[in-house]
């Protein structure tokens, strides 16, 4: 079978909840992909950063490997030799004291509104029903029924009523905003540190320093959702750094499964964490020692490999040298380490230029209509990233 079959069958026999470029990937290795012809490719999307370490990192294969082969799933009616010793690791990475695992990132954010929910009646003394959550307008956490109702992304929202009461919305990097939205029943604050999905937003510097503070204030949890911002992709273990912010709770998930397999979890402190009790809250997968295995690969990866240093000191090469791009439909390049955008003029077609860009060996996606996001395996050298700017540049200044 070649691409055009594949394409055919996904589209016959599969949903069409995708819009996917006309691109088939069989093999992938490190930052490259290869479709069944044998064409090469540079990742830029990273499954949407789930691939901070590279496709198929040989350390997190083999962990996966020797884990398959000893015991895959226990759930969590019975203990495992594995969990424990991987959520020790993720809390000294994160600098928390309890985590909870689940396994896609839709999971770990529901998981954090529940925890939320429950401290704000068991801690804050808020009245059960009565708890509010706030959000920010184009926030992306997920796709599941509460999820889709803290959305202000039409697509994403039309028609899957009765929504889930109980958040309030603001504007984003704009903490008065979220100050003058603050009740006695508000239990959370739930924001991205950078809006991946809405396009690479970066807030102001000082935001999310002011909107820990007001949290702190007013005794209300700051949720932290690094989903796709975590796990060293802005430069640093987790986008808060660069602001030296502590949250109550932070939503994790895509590279902590090293691209493997999904896994996700919440970290927090134990004050906030001990309102779990045995049935309140979990998952059969959830902990899992495959999981566990993969993760914990995953995250001794990112430290033995410094990949923050190589995203933080990459991504300022990526931004300087397309900011130099002569083209006047390019409007801006914003970003932070690795997780960087190029902004066209609104209404342009920028599927069109990822069909280019594919034409000439870089895949990468148009998030928005407008914007494109470049965010490639964190792994990548100084060549390969200027071997795919030459590229980037050529498309760009052709347009
Ligand atoms: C910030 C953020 N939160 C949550 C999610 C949802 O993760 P998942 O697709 O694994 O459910 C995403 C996915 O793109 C994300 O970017």
């Amino acid at each position: 079978m070649n691409t055009q079959d594949y394409i055919k069958m996904d589209e016959t026999y599969g949903a069409h909840n995708y819009h996917p470029l006309p691109v088939v990937i069989s093999k992938a290795e490190g930052v490259k992909v290869w479709d069944p012809e044998g064409r090469e490719y540079y990742d830029f999307l990273s499954a949407y950063s789930a691939v901070n370490q590279g496709h198929r990192h040989p350390k997190i294969i083999d962990a996966l490997i020797e884990q398959a082969g000893r015991c895959t799933l226990t759930s969590r009616a019975f203990h495992n030799d594995v969990m424990g010793v991987y959520l020790k690791k993720l809390c000294e990475y994160t600098g928390f004291d309890v985590a909870l695992p689940m396994n896609t990132g839709a999971e770990a954010v529901e998981t954090a509104l529940k925890i939320a929910r429950r401290w704000g009646v068991e801690k804050k003394g808020i009245e059960n029903g009565k708890q509010e959550i706030i959000c920010v307008k184009e926030n992306f956490h997920g796709r599941t029924i509460t999820i889709v109702s803290m959305s202000t992304d039409e697509v994403a929202r039309v028609n899957y009523g009765p929504y889930t009461p109980g958040f309030v919305i603001v504007d984003y990097n704009d903490a008065k905003a979220i100050e003058d939205a603050i009740t006695e029943n508000t239990c959370a604050v739930i924001i991205e540190p950078i809006q991946g999905e809405a396009g690479v937003y970066v807030p102001d510097e000082g935001y999310l320093a002011c909107v820990r503070s007001i949290c702190t204030n007013h005794n209300v949890l700051m949720i932290d959702d690094e989903i796709q911002t975590g796990f060293c992709r802005t430069g640093k273990k987790f986008a808060v750094d660069h602001e030296n912010v502590k949250p109550d709770l932070m939503t994790l998930g895509k590279a902590l499964g090293g691209g493997v397999i999904p896994v996700s979890a919440v970290v927090g402190t134990k004050e906030v964490m001990e309102i779990f009790t045995p049935g309140s809250h979990g998952s059969t997968f959830g902990g899992y020692p495959i999981a566990c295995a993969v993760a914990k690969a995953s995250l001794e990866v990112l430290e033995d490999e410094h990949l923050a240093e190589n995203a933080q000191e990459l991504g300022k090469i990526f931004r300087e040298e397309l900011s130099t791009v002569k083209s006047d439909k390019v409007v801006q390049v914003r970003g932070k380490g690795l997780l960087n955008a190029v902004v066209f003029e609104e209404g342009f077609e920028a599927y069109d230029v990822c069909l280019a860009l594919k034409e000439k060996g870089v895949l990468a996606k148009q998030t928005h209509g407008h914007i494109i996001r470049f965010a490639p395996p964190l792994v990548i050298t100084k060549e390969e990233l200027m071997d795919a700017i030459k590229i980037i540049k050529g498309v760009l200044e052709a347009l």
